[in-house]
């Protein structure tokens, strides 16, 4: 928190109002809490309305590139022609895929089937045939705005087994959301999708995460998900990030393919799920920014 803001200076969130009519109890509250032990924000990680509003535009194409996706994906196609679409649709809506060319990462989306964990590369020698389950990501910049979110397909008849892992993939996410709220904890969100996965047997992945995201791809904080209520970092109003939990049918160990450095795998080859929301801290709870 900057001190040195005086109480009749220009807010520094861009309002045009005075800092004692806009952010300044916010920030003594923010300041209280630090002083409790707790992590909170600084004030990069709150978007202001106009990057808000930049980050939504982004999203819309997000979303659409998933519904698109959606639409098209069927047995027989490989991953590669996923990616394909990925880059036509969000290119003709003015787009860039956020992926593409990101640390090396050579494909426009990641698409991860059954035992792959995340950052499964579209590859032309990858057919989805009946009864893969898999998560296409999708990540967009639009005007220096990112947006990020991604879904579970099953292609063909699935097994209940697999089905089942989807379906509370899916509901962690539900759970998580229930947690993102002002003046609450990243911590509180993590126990309880955490909490919900494991009542149903699953595991959680516990190192990779969610992220800050809305003026780089990838910001602070981290997020993880197995953390507990009441720790890690105090949510504020303005503040994006994703949750993107990994859920394990099996036991809870990954490797990374050391081919390509990126793909990450479950150990004991068991299935895994992910759903991914960008949510946006609100003054009464969240707001859906891509989904
Ligand atoms: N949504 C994924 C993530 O946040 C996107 C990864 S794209 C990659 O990890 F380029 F990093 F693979
Ligand atoms: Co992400």
């Amino acid at each position: 928190m900057s001190q040195k803001i005086g109480r009749n200076d220009p807010c520094w969130c861009k309002s045009g109002r005075k800092y004692k009519v806009c952010h300044q109890s916010f920030d003594e509250k923010i300041a209280r809490i630090k002083d409790a032990g707790h992590i909170v924000p600084d004030h990069d990680m709150i978007k202001t309305k106009e990057q808000i509003a930049g980050i939504k535009e982004s999203a819309k194409i997000n979303i659409a590139v998933l519904d698109y996706v959606a639409g098209h994906i069927k047995e027989g196609m490989s991953t590669e022609e996923i990616d394909r679409m990925v880059y036509e649709k969000t290119t003709r809506m003015g787009g860039v895929p956020a992926p593409l060319n990101y640390q090396g990462y050579p494909k426009s989306s990641c698409t991860s089937v059954n035992d792959q964990v995340c950052h499964g590369i579209p590859s032309k020698n990858d057919i989805l045939k009946a009864g893969d389950i898999l998560n296409v990501d999708i990540s967009t910049r639009l005007n220096g705005y990112y947006s990020d979110s991604s879904r579970m397909f099953c292609i063909g008849e699935v097994s209940p087994e697999k089905q089942k892992l989807v379906r509370v993939a899916r509901e962690c996410i539900d759970a998580g959301l229930k947690e993102v709220k002002p003046w609450g904890f990243l911590g509180d969100m993590g126990q309880a999708v955490h909490d919900y996965a494991f009542s149903h047997g699953y595991t959680v992945v516990r190192e990779i995460g969610g992220h800050g995201v809305g003026l780089e791809f990838h910001e602070d904080p981290w997020v993880g998900y197995n953390s507990k209520r009441g720790t890690e970092m105090l949510m504020v109003p303005g503040m994006i990030f994703t949750i993107e939990p990994m859920i394990n049918m099996g036991r809870v160990e990954i490797y990374i393919d050391d081919k390509n450095g990126w793909t990450a795998y479950t150990e004991d080859g068991m299935p895994s799920a992910q759903w991914e929301v960008q949510v946006l801290v609100t003054e009464d709870g969240y707001e859906i920014i891509s989904y």
